[in-house]
């Protein structure tokens, strides 16, 4: 047996997540939804909080159950994020998993000289101060129940340069850092904090950074083609779906733990 079937043949018989609440932002589409269909998959009720409605109502509706529910939610609006903390406590009695993953990557501009300044803003804004306010807003609810986990996706561009634009990067490595920050708070309230560092997954943010040098017929296939020949580990492709899985590990992750950046090598080899 593969040990991508080992795992999924595991997993069934243990559901990790029930009995658990988990609100995912970001979780219309791509490894949001995968998130989503995952946690659902392991017993959790979930929260799809997005900005883009109509996929979002359109996954609540394919799963189909009383166990899930989709929220507007643009996350750099903290009366939005609040809101949907608010909505899915109320509902669900309770947040135990909180998944920061809405993020944007902004334009392919590799010259410093033609970034445009408000589009940085705008991608710190998401991906910086959507998480920021996430992590505020799960711990308002988190702290009183004495429990929870708060994940949050950061990038291989966390821990490196020039694999992204840079305000990207930038903002990556402060998701990093904000993880560390608000682990060494929230430990002693029993939530853990931690972030997973996905390298290159075929979504619609990263497919149109491909190289155009690498472009061919197939998007799909030459991107997995171009990102595999730059990765370490050889041989699998990473799929929407491999990110959440390294949920496994954080479930294991000891209670109060600091901030743990995973790389895409140690969730291939969870496969
Ligand atoms: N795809 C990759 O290669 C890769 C690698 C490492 C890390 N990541 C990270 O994983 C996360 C998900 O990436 P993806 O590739 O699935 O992206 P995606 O663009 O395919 O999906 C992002 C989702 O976030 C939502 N979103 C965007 N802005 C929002 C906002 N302001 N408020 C609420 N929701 C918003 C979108 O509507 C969409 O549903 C991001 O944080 C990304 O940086 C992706």
């Amino acid at each position: 047996m593969s040990a991508a079937a080992s795992w999924t043949s595991s997993s069934a018989k243990r559901r990790r997540l029930e009995g658990k609440v988990a609100l995912v932002t970001g979780g219309a589409t791509c490894i949001g939804e995968a998130i989503v269909r995952l946690f659902r998959e392991h017993g959790a009720k979930v929260c799809i909080a997005d900005i883009e409605d109509e996929p979002g109502q359109q996954l609540r509706d394919a799963i189909g159950d009383q166990d899930v529910m989709f929220v507007h939610c643009d996350v750099t609006v903290e009366d939005d994020v609040s809101r949907a903390v608010d909505a899915v406590a109320e509902r669900f009695g309770a947040l135990d998993v909180m998944v920061n993953n809405a993020g944007i990557a902004g334009n392919k501009v590799t010259d410093i000289r033609d970034v445009d300044f408000a589009e940085v803003r705008k991608v710190f804004d998401v991906n910086v101060h959507g998480v920021f306010l996430g992590m505020k807003h799960a711990a308002r609810v988190m702290i009183p129940q004495k429990r929870g986990s708060i994940v949050s996706l950061a990038s291989v561009a966390s821990v490196t340069g020039a694999m992204g634009p840079h305000g990207y990067t930038a903002s990556k490595h402060a998701v990093l850092g904000l993880t560390k920050s608000v682990a060494g708070e929230l430990g002693r309230h029993g939530v853990r904090v931690n972030c997973v560092s996905p390298y290159a997954v075929p979504t619609a943010l990263a497919m149109p950074h491909l190289p155009q040098g690498a472009r061919a017929d197939d998007a799909l296939r030459d991107f997995l083609a171009f990102a595999g020949g730059e990765a370490n580990l050889k041989g699998v492709d990473l799929m929407p779906r491999d990110v959440p899985r390294r949920c496994s590990s954080w479930q294991a992750t000891r209670r109060g733990t600091s901030a743990r950046s995973t790389s895409w090598s140690t969730v291939a080899s969870q496969r």
